[in-house]
């Protein structure tokens, strides 16, 4: 279905051609003037040079062939020379029921599918998550949501960090701790167990307690180099150690992610690529870009234009062993292999911008992916305390994923129990809901590569451009639903008889509707999930103005009563795909 905006810009193309001048100037933008009129057209200033000519004559030459518009109610020409517009009822209401019999909401599918594989999440195994983690998992959900609804085949990737220091770090205590496990015994020949000999919650007090060790003691940490290189080359109690540590640690990042919404394709992880950095450096260095500097092979990445430095693309640090670019540059060689990807994104935090400068400028460069597969890199901001600083604990610490969930949680089930009266299951159930919507929003709804404060009080607020503000909007219009049903109401029935409009609230809700297919392909274009937080912002501000000012249940004349129905049916099912695509959903009500 046609933009709601190109079909007005195509009426008044039309309209300054059959005046006599060039179409061009009939491009027609959303009013910055919404007190004056809803949309405008500034092509007669744009035009006046051209034609040597007021601007004002020109508007007033076109103004003269819309008088009879089926489009615009009015086109008025004013001093200087702006066209302001105002659309007829029948065109609006006509454009909404066209939306409404389309699956999408008037949204195109792409007629040039991509395949496209999505690095996101990226947590280190043994390590729980912390709040540096959310944002990739949250935008890159919502990202993936948003190009699969468009119409690519989007495959997500979890790159779990599972092959570098922290597994020798946690290997090392567990020597430490039990010398006498089996895994430690390199003579032995037999089965290993298939239990595991720590629980997560060992697993997790064991990480940061020899990360600390190892920073204290010399010799601790050359003793967890040594496990590092033990499970890297391949020795078989440590590998077998080391899959128990996955496999412990990947339930449990599973489980958090499950309940955030946040679900892969692939759990593959750093490990997944160890037997092809060999063979990839290999062909790098005959290939003629890898070279030997200061003892480590690298690769140039420098191009002419640079204006800030640009160090090469490290393959082979000194001591021989790979590094966290080595382990992407394979990574991006086995999806080509296995996804034949036309395009790769990654979500990592702002500060590894440049990293993947020279992480995509080597691929490039050395032929790991086709001149036109593209890499793209969505470099997102810091989530800071109301201090402006990174946000911690009250402690000064790192702050776990599950503590701030629970903290959002928490305080979304006292708001919920204030209102209500009583927690019960419904109300824990909601509170999650919620406290999911509320945390996702108040990310989701900036630009991601801005910083943002992470207020409580506002992101859990049912006022204002928040997540719960937008679930009390729909469980609002899912109330109304249901209690035209208890009085013997059809949803069915009305379900595409939208007329057109009748009163300027209904209106005003209608001309934010018809907004939905531009905002989805921005976003699809942009990987900018907060243009949906912006429309879905707008909408429901529609929604609730409508509301106030009309009686909808009320209301004696039962067409125009099922025509509102009707209306909030979509509005409703727009605002839940909406939600749906930034990775979070609506109770049934609050
Ligand atoms: N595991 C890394 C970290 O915690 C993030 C991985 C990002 N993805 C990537 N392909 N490098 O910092």
């Amino acid at each position: 279905m046609k933009k709601i905006l190109d079909l007005i810009s195509e009426e008044m193309m039309n309209a300054f051609e059959a005046a006599g001048y060039d179409r061009e100037l009939g491009r027609v933008t959303v009013s910055n003037r919404p007190d004056l009129c809803e949309y405008q057209c500034n092509g007669a200033m744009a035009g006046a040079k051209q034609y040597k000519k007021a601007p004002i004559m020109i508007a007033n030459d076109v103004a003269a062939k819309l008088t009879d518009s089926a489009v615009f109610q009015t086109a008025q020409a004013v001093a200087p020379g702006f066209l302001n517009l105002v659309l007829t009822d029948a065109f609006v209401g006509d454009y909404i029921r066209g939306m409404r019999a389309e699956e999408k909401y008037g949204v195109e599918e792409t007629d040039r599918p991509q395949e496209i594989v999505i690095d996101y999440g990226g947590p280190n195994i043994a390590k729980p998550l912390h709040v540096g983690h959310l944002r990739s998992a949250i935008i890159g959900e919502s990202v993936k949501r948003i190009e699969r609804y468009i119409g690519h085949h989007v495959t997500g990737d979890v790159h779990l960090g599972d092959w570098g220091q922290p597994m020798g770090l946690v290997m090392n205590e567990l020597k430490a701790r039990s010398p006498e496990l089996v895994y430690f015994d390199e003579s032995y020949t037999g089965e290993y167990p298939a239990e595991p000999p720590f629980t997560v919650a060992e697993l997790e007090e064991i990480y940061p307690f020899a990360s600390k060790c190892s920073k204290e003691d010399e010799q601790y940490k050359a003793d967890a180099m040594a496990c590092t290189y033990k499970l890297q080359s391949g020795v078989r109690g440590y590998r077998a150690l080391w899959q128990h540590i996955i496999a412990v640690s990947v339930v449990d990042l599973r489980r958090i992610y499950d309940n955030m919404g946040v679900t892969f394709d692939l759990w593959n992880g750093e490990s997944s690529v160890r037997d092809l950095i060999p063979g990839m450096v290999e062909e790098m260095k005959a290939g003629g870009h890898a070279y030997i500097s200061d003892g480590a092979l690298v690769v140039d990445v420098k191009e002419e234009t640079d204006t800030k430095e640009m160090p090469p693309c490290m393959l082979l640090k000194s001591d021989g062993a790979s590094s966290y670019a080595t382990t992407d540059l394979a990574t991006i060689k086995m999806r080509m292999e296995q996804n034949h990807p036309d395009a790769l994104i990654y979500l990592t935090d702002k500060r590894q911008e440049l990293y993947f400068q020279q992480v995509f400028r080597c691929a490039r460069k050395t032929g790991l992916i086709k001149p036109e597969t593209k890499l793209v890199h969505i470099p997102f901001g810091t989530m800071n305390g109301k201090d402006g600083k990174p946000f911690k604990t009250r402690d000064g610490g790192v702050m776990r994923l599950e503590n701030l969930i629970r903290e959002v949680y928490d305080e979304m089930l006292r708001k919920i129990t204030e209102t209500r009266g009583a927690e019960n299951e419904e109300a824990r159930q909601t509170a999650e809901t919620v406290a999911y919507a509320a945390l996702k929003y108040g990310d989701l709804s900036n630009q991601a590569s801005k910083d943002y404060i992470f207020d409580i009080d506002r992101f859990t607020s049912s006022e204002g451009d928040t997540g719960p503000y937008i679930l009390y909007t729909i469980a609002r219009i899912k109330s109304i639903l249901a209690k035209y049903v208890q009085d013997g109401g059809d949803l069915q029935a009305v379900y595409s008889c939208i007329p057109a409009p009748s009163t300027e609230g209904e209106k005003q809700l209608m001309m934010a509707l018809a907004k939905y297919n531009a905002c989805i392909e921005a976003a699809a274009q942009e990987y900018a999930p907060h243009k949906i937080c912006a429309y879905i912002y707008e909408l429901a501000n529609a929604l609730n103005h409508f509301y106030h000012e009309t009686k909808i249940l009320a209301e004696e004349n039962a067409e125009k009563k099922a025509g509102w129905i009707a209306l909030l049916l979509l509005t409703r099912d727009v605002l839940e795909t909406a939600i749906d695509l930034l990775g979070f959903s609506a109770p049934e009500r609050m």
